[in-house]
């Protein structure tokens, strides 16, 4: 009997899916190479389902004798191990960007005489490039939840979006970028509070109460699919941050971020001009401690923001907070700074890797703005969050417009650089997007 292989990057299967493995089952004894997180994450979005969830459905396909993991987008290393004679794909990848991919597959086979075979592509199905609108009926908010470590886990750094209302979870949930033949998107979102605050009028103090917050967090998790981190400013008194824990937890928010501040919050951007205060650390901790005995879940994330560097405390304070909030239970943490360049930054980050490997760290590099994702991944950081873009580049674009109809004593100087009439009435179909 000839043996198949099948690599398989499915979610939820369709019979697409199982046309395609009849096809192989009639031609041999069939292999899954299933698809990988980190496989799959270096081509497009992870599917919602796990690893080990996608395995339990194949396992009970009847016909496929085997299912083992293909860890790269390359067939190759599962491939020369396994040497198959035949490999049977669908017939849509010959065009982007699994036309290289294929054409490795046709070079190693020819290494001993293996044979590909191509399926038809059954029609009104996604292609295997197309799961980039997920099917929202099979996202709970459990699964978005998990996303966000699952991403931790195999993406080199993962990258968030700033929102504060449906429309720019939107933005956050469907733009892509074409960079070197793949396809780039932001990871998931962060809802700033300096955005949603900023969004209604209002100063970045907390003034902006949680039930508020929860409306604009409803507004971006209503219409998105991706993993979302709350801006959860000093997390007020411990008392109400347990409740905010489970609220977030429920929702299916990744986590929430704590800054190390009391009293009167401003905004970390003012820095030391605006009298904020460092909270002490064992009352930091406290909190840090009580947040993570109220949520329910292994995946939800308690992240420590450190100010040390934005109040001018230094290294070493920020080492000594980090070692301490850690063990006071948080899942990662986050060291801000205002400085015009990343290099405070990349000194906590790389000596805080000699220190601690499995902790994440995340940075917002709003100032220090030219730093490359590449050269933050190189410092040990895993999460990057570009805060407050979207509401900043809308808000001169708007400004602009108000005057140019003010100048001219008629809108259509200002047309131009609007969204055209057509395609804001088509931007959001009647069955939402
Ligand atoms: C936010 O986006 O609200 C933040 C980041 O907390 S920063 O504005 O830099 O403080
Ligand atoms: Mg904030």
């Amino acid at each position: 009997m000839k043996t198949v292989y099948v690599a398989l990057s499915v979610d939820f299967i369709h019979h697409g899916h199982l046309a395609l493995l009849d096809r192989a089952r009639s031609l041999g004894e069939v292999t899954v190479g299933l698809l990988t997180d980190r496989a799959i994450s270096q081509y497009k979005r992870l599917p919602i389902l796990t690893w080990e969830q996608r395995k339990v459905v194949l396992d009970n396909i009847k016909g496929i004798t085997r299912v083992i993991p293909q860890d790269t987008v390359s067939y190759a290393d599962n491939l020369r191990r396994l040497r198959p004679d035949v490999v049977v794909h669908g017939d849509e990848w010959s065009a982007g960007l699994l036309r290289q991919v294929r054409q490795e597959v046709i070079d190693v086979l020819g290494e001993w005489g293996g044979q590909l075979v191509e399926v038809p592509h059954t029609k009104g199905v996604p292609t295997s490039l197309d799961n980039q609108r997920l099917p929202r009926s099979g996202l709970t908010a459990e699964r978005r939840l998990g996303m966000f470590r699952r991403l931790l886990a195999v993406r080199p750094i993962v990258r968030l979006l700033e929102v504060h209302n449906g429309l720019t979870g939107l933005i956050a949930e469907s733009v892509a970028a074409e960079v070197d033949g793949r396809r780039e998107e932001f990871d998931g979102m962060w809802l700033s509070s300096l955005t949603d605050s900023t969004a209604k009028g209002k100063p970045d103090i907390e003034c902006i109460d949680f039930t508020s917050r929860l409306e604009t967090l409803h507004q971006a998790l209503e219409v998105t699919t991706k993993p979302l981190l709350f801006d959860g400013d000093t997390g007020g008194p411990s008392e109400h941050f347990v409740l905010t824990v489970r609220t977030l937890e429920r929702l299916g928010c990744a986590g929430v971020v704590i800054e190390d501040k009391t009293g009167l919050k401003r905004n970390s951007l003012f820095g030391q001009d605006a009298g904020q205060v460092q909270a002490e650390v064992p009352e930091f901790c406290d909190k840090i401690a009580a947040g993570k005995r109220a949520q329910q879940s292994d995946e939800f994330m308690i992240i420590a923001r450190i100010e040390s560097l934005i109040l001018g405390k230094g290294q070493e304070d920020a080492q000594h907070r980090a070692q301490a909030y850690v063990e006071a239970g948080s899942d990662a943490i986050l060291i801000h700074s205002r400085s015009p360049t990343a290099d405070e930054v990349l000194t906590f980050c790389r000596s805080f890797r000699e220190r601690r490997q499995d902790v994440p760290l995340v940075v917002v590099p709003t100032t220090y703005d030219r730093i490359t994702e590449r050269e933050l991944a190189a410092a040990g950081v895993n999460v990057v969050i570009y805060a407050n873009h979207l509401l900043r580049s809308a808000y001169p674009a708007m400004v602009g417009t108000a005057k140019s109809i003010l100048e001219h004593g008629r809108s259509h100087e200002a047309s131009a650089a609007c969204l055209g009439i057509n395609e804001i009435l088509r931007l959001i179909p009647e069955g939402g997007r």
